[in-house]
């Protein structure tokens, strides 16, 4: 446990300023409401090493792509998510001198994120290089109710003496991003406002056309009476600010409420922006801060009750799982279709804030259990619309029929250059294809395959039967020049997992295929002649699926990652100095790719994707032999390994892996949290706690657990929604109680005992 942050089960609390931990701070305590997010930078100039960030969903930049070996079908660009205005910024000088935390003695430093409340508070004592003492007191939020604003309360008391204190707080648009791959600045400044009553300022990407308006409105208060004052205005390089004096006398506390809309043109026409922002604004400040403080409360308060975990008994692991499932809130709440999860979410620029296959693999379980159901729908119906632009990029890296779903996207447009990445990395298609069919199951909403899903899954078969090749030598179907999901891989023949899940998509499309034939004959025409499908098409996948080649190892029993993994010098993770880890911060490229560790689950991704078709014996062997060699360098790899430990009876193992997926960031495993936190991943330590502990699954249109809690917890509750019914699960080491808190029935099943749950009542049964 790092020391650092303090255990609570609600919220991340830091003690102290340590400047060399200020840039993963100011990830862990980023702010975020589905609309728009915000790193823990402080409001006041600091000078020390800072990652600046202000985040508008969906608003992207597609920075020109720099390589040195340009490839034949490689993307133009990359997209990046934008730093956009700062909008928090509230200079801060006493007697004239400036508050900088990098120069200053600072004393009882406390960052307090309460997870409960969606609300970062800051607060310390700091001496100026002059001697001059000073208390600052700092809480922001950006509303889950109003998505469009940020409100601040800036309190600041001279301790030692009356002071002069200048407040100066202001919208910044000279601003950039870190990661530029020619030092562009992205934003041009179209227009602003600034008068004694308002301060707006409009900014435009350089391409792409997307308009950002920040408008301000500011409120001054001594010891909590408003006091009127005329600010002195500034504009200079895109930065409108306001200049407040005030002479306080010492203990005084000076006051300033900084509210601020921040609206864009994806949501709004261009020549409205400004009005929109102003009325916003306006309206924020005519609530007030306590009532949207309050507001705020009630907002989070109802997130909790539908979606909170708790866990009795070890407050490190209830800390963890809470900040996932306020990460996950923060990042992505479902009513924007346009939008999808970002690998880093609102926390940081890396991964360019685009969408990976982490979407369909790790993040959609989460969606579909604890929101309603149009809100993982919308997750796959934003890859539908993307379906011409990946049948685009399959035909420009040369396939004449079929869809290849780029890795990193924003529109649909692959925007990801790293050749073994980008064009073999192909495993992706398999995710979308799969998330149609948990999508299906979970829900029962069949009528999804006919109006879109089956669609897309025709296409991705056609790309797998295209890609995949006979092997006269073998007698097989193969699939050469590949990288799995292990990244510390790059062009193998054969990856287990991406033939596994290619053959499955082709097996899947055929089964919906027969089974529309007989539900609705008519449907399934429109969709064969929207795609011109041919039988031929279907009976070639059959045959690949009876002929297609997995690598195996007869003498262990395991299926092998990749022809000629067994050619490496197998040394377990454990022998390795520790010192050495992570790899990827310690060796070369080269030498990653010729050991043989694995980055994130490969082989076990697929047992535990298909984890209804192998048996616990089969699970246990491969896990016997991969986990060894992992070395989890990827955040999406812990909480697979979390699952299948606690399948297999391995509970120390399940346990180590969910601390170490539910504490990736707080505790900075990875030793990367500065660069944003994993928020797709914490999908993933969602799914060790449900499906892993709590052995979720869906069978024969039921909701069934198998409960396994861990010794170190006294009991773990969770609620999840299955087929528009909430059941609250309750389980002990003992027992398991359900509680169906709706008006729908639900089918369940715990272990191996059937329950038709009626609406509003609870069953309690015995382990
Ligand atoms: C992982 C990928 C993942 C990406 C974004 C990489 O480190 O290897 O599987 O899609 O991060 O999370």
């Amino acid at each position: 446990m790092n020391p650092y942050i303090k255990e609570d089960p609600w919220s991340i609390i830091e003690m102290g300023f340590e400047p060399e931990r200020h840039e993963i701070s100011e990830s862990l305590f980023s702010l975020g409401n589905g609309h728009m997010g915000q790193r823990a930078n402080f409001e006041e100039h600091y000078s020390g090493a800072s990652l600046p960030g202000s985040y508008m969903a969906g608003v992207y930049y597609p920075d020109k792509t720099r390589v040195g070996w340009w490839k034949n079908g490689y993307p133009e660009y990359f997209a990046k998510v934008l730093n956009s205005t700062n909008w928090i910024a509230i200079d801060i000088f006493v007697d004239a001198e400036r508050l900088d935390l990098a120069t200053c003695q600072v004393q009882d430093f406390v960052r307090e994120l309460s997870m409960k409340a969606g609300v970062l508070r800051r607060t310390f004592t700091a001496t100026l290089p002059s001697g001059r003492a000073i208390q600052v007191d700092a809480t922001r939020f950006v509303s889950m109710k109003h998505k469009e604003i940020g409100v601040i309360e800036y309190n600041v008391t001279p301790l030692d003496a009356d002071a002069t204190i200048t407040i100066v707080p202001s919208l910044n648009g000279d601003v950039m991003n870190r990661d530029t791959n020619h030092g562009e600045q992205f934003w041009d400044s179209v227009a602003c406002l600034h008068d004694q009553s308002r301060a707006i300022l409009t900014m435009k990407t350089k391409k792409l056309d997307f308009y950002v308006t920040s408008a301000m409105q500011c409120q001054l208060s001594i010891d909590g009476n408003t006091v009127k004052t005329t600010p002195t205005l500034s504009n200079v390089a895109n930065q409108l600010s306001n200049q407040y004096v005030i002479a306080a006398k010492k203990g005084e506390k000076v006051t300033l409420h900084k509210f601020v809309a921040n609206v864009t043109s994806r949501d709004h026409a261009i020549d409205q922006l400004h009005t929109v922002a102003q009325a916003a604004v306006l309206h924020a400040q005519t609530i007030g801060y306590n009532q949207l403080l309050r507001e705020q409360e009630e907002a989070w308060d109802l997130k909790w009750k539908e979606s909170d975990i708790t866990i009795e008994g070890d407050v490190s692991a209830q800390q963890g799982i809470r900040f996932t499932i306020f990460q996950l809130h923060q990042t992505y709440s479902g009513d924007d279709e346009r939008l999808n999860i970002g690998p880093k979410g609102f926390t940081g620029e890396k991964y360019g804030g685009s969408t990976y296959w982490d979407t369909e693999a790790y993040c959609l379980p989460f969606y579909l259990s604890t929101a309603q159901e149009h809100i993982a729908r919308n997750l796959l119906i934003y890859r539908y619309r993307h379906l011409d632009k990946a049948r685009e990029n399959a035909r420009k890296i040369g396939f004449k029929k079929g869809a290849l779903y780029p890795m990193v996207t924003m529109n649909g447009e692959e925007c990801h250059n790293e050749w073994e990445i980008t064009f073999e990395e192909i495993h992706r298609n398999g995710a979308i294809a799969y998330a149609i069919y948990n999508y299906v199951n979970y829900t029962g909403d069949r009528d999804y395959l006919s109006e879109y899903g089956l669609e897309v899954l025709i296409e991705i078969a056609r790309f797998w039967e295209e890609r995949i090749q006979y092997s006269e030598d073998k007698q097989k179907y193969v699939m050469l020049g590949v990288t799995g999901p292990n990244e510390y891989e790059n062009n193998v023949n054969n990856n287990w997992y991406t033939n596994r899940i290619a053959v499955w998509t082709m097996d899947y499309a055929r089964e919906v295929i027969t089974n529309l034939q007989e539900s609705d004959a008519q449907a399934l025409l429109r969709i064969r002649e929207k795609t011109q499908l041919l039988d031929e098409e279907i009976k070639t996948w059959q045959t690949i699926s009876e002929k297609m080649y997995y690598p195996y190892d007869d003498k262990r029993n395991v299926f092998l990652q990749q022809d000629g993994f067994l050619d490496k010098e197998l040394i377990p993770v454990n022998d390795l100095d520790p010192q050495e880890l992570p790899l990827n911060q310690h060796w070369s490229w080269d030498r990653i790719l010729r050991s043989c560790y694995i980055k994130q689950a490969d082989v076990l991704q697929g047992l535990f994707f298909l984890s209804d078709r192998y048996d616990v014996a089969t699970k246990k062997r491969n896990f016997d032999f991969y986990e060894p060699l992992t070395v989890h360098e990827s955040s999406l790899s812990p909480c697979v390994h979390s699952i299948l430990a606690t399948e297999i009876g391995y509970h120390d193992k399940a346990y180590e892996m969910y601390l170490r997926t539910a504490r990736l960031d707080l505790d900075n495993y990875n030793n990367d949290t500065e660069d944003g936190c994993h928020i797709t991943s914490m999908a993933g330590t969602w799914m060790s706690i449900v499906y892993g502990f709590g052995g979720l699954r869906v069978s024969a249109d039921r909701l069934c657990f198998t409960p396994s809690v861990p010794k170190q917890w006294t009991s773990l509750s969770f609620k999840v929604i299955f087929r528009h019914a909430r059941i609250l699960i309750t389980m002990t080491q003992d027992t398991v109680t359900v509680e169906n808190e709706t008006d729908i029935p639900a089918k369940l099943m715990i272990g191996q005992s059937a329950i038709d749950l009626a609406p509003y009542t609870h069953q309690t049964i015995a382990l």
